[in-house]
């Protein structure tokens, strides 16, 4: 049995009462796939506790976003963790729910406080979804200090709330220790969604071509010293970019998302993909070389 914590109150005498051990925090907003499970069982392998937060957040949503609609499942979600829980490697783990009922239990009246990490929030997503990000912040500031784990899984689906995230505890100095997940992706290479859900199979074909994408232009990269093949991965790009509604798609300093430089490490390739009303999101990651 898992326990589902659904209020703040019954939450906080939870965890005065948890056991000694560390505790490992996954925050989502439910309706679970193959990625998050990814992201919970690396919690169960590596700490005593792990807790799962399952909270459709209201602040991170923009005014014409799909917050009404997004999917919530919780009896569902409850028993995919629990058929994950009962395999003979998690024994003697223990694994909790904490599911806030309502906004209000996350957010009282009256809360007023927002974080806001500054210029990694500013570029990609953020241009067309002005906010959002620090809806993110916030929330996930507020569900630290309801939790106090030691570790907190995040996937790199999501690469730049990954990077906002990393940014908020180094500047505010918080003692979790942030741990990325690689991207979980369907056996055609599509990055797994809670939104994937939306797309019949037209959107779906239409939807492969933001990995495709993204894929052929890592190879490009790979394939070439840097920086001569930048240059010829935007043009092709720009060729793939004109069909499908490209909300963003580019080639940024995986660090700083800034412009790569010849300090560049790793570069960033990132894709946002308007598939009718759905909006998709994925990367990759890639080590540069230089020529001499
Ligand atoms: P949600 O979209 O539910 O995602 C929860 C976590 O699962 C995030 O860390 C996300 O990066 C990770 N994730 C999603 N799809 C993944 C995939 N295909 N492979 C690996 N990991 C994946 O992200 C959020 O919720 C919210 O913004 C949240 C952090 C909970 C704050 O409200």
């Amino acid at each position: 049995m898992i326990e589902i914590l659904r209020t703040l109150n019954q939450f906080d005498v939870f965890r005065k009462n948890l056991r000694p051990g560390t505790i490992g925090f996954v925050p989502t907003m439910g309706n679970l796939h193959k990625g998050h499970m990814s992201l919970v069982k690396e919690s169960l392998r590596h700490n005593d506790n792990t807790i799962v937060s399952i909270f459709v957040n209201p602040k991170q949503f923009g005014p014409s976003e799909d917050f009404e609609k997004y999917p919530r499942t919780l009896g569902r979600d409850n028993q995919v963790l629990k058929e994950l829980y009962r395999q003979e490697e998690f024994k003697g783990k223990l694994l909790t729910i904490f599911a806030p009922e309502n906004p209000e239990e996350v957010f009282p009246p009256g809360f007023s406080t927002r974080i806001s990490v500054g210029d990694l929030t500013n570029k990609l997503c953020g241009t067309n979804r002005p906010g959002h990000f620090d809806g993110v912040t916030t929330v996930v500031y507020r569900l630290f200090s309801i939790i106090k784990p030691h570790k907190a899984y995040f996937g790199q689906k999501d690469y730049q709330q990954y990077l906002v995230i990393k940014k908020m505890m180094e500047d505010l100095k918080l003692d979790i220790q942030l741990v990325p997940m690689p991207t979980k992706r369907d056996t055609e290479g599509l990055a797994l969604s809670s939104r994937n859900q939306y797309l019949n199979k037209d959107d779906k074909l239409v939807a492969l071509s933001l990995p495709s994408t993204l894929e052929s232009i890592k190879e490009l990269i790979r394939n070439n010293y840097w920086p001569e093949s930048y240059e010829k991965a935007l043009n092709s790009a720009s060729m793939t970019k004109e069909s499908p509604a490209w909300d963003y798609l580019e080639i940024l300093d995986a660090k700083t998302l800034e412009e790569p430089t010849e300090r560049t490490h790793t570069i960033i390739l990132a894709g946002a993909l308007k598939v009718g009303k759905t909006r998709l999101i994925d990367n990759k990651l890639v080590e540069i070389k230089y020529a001499r």
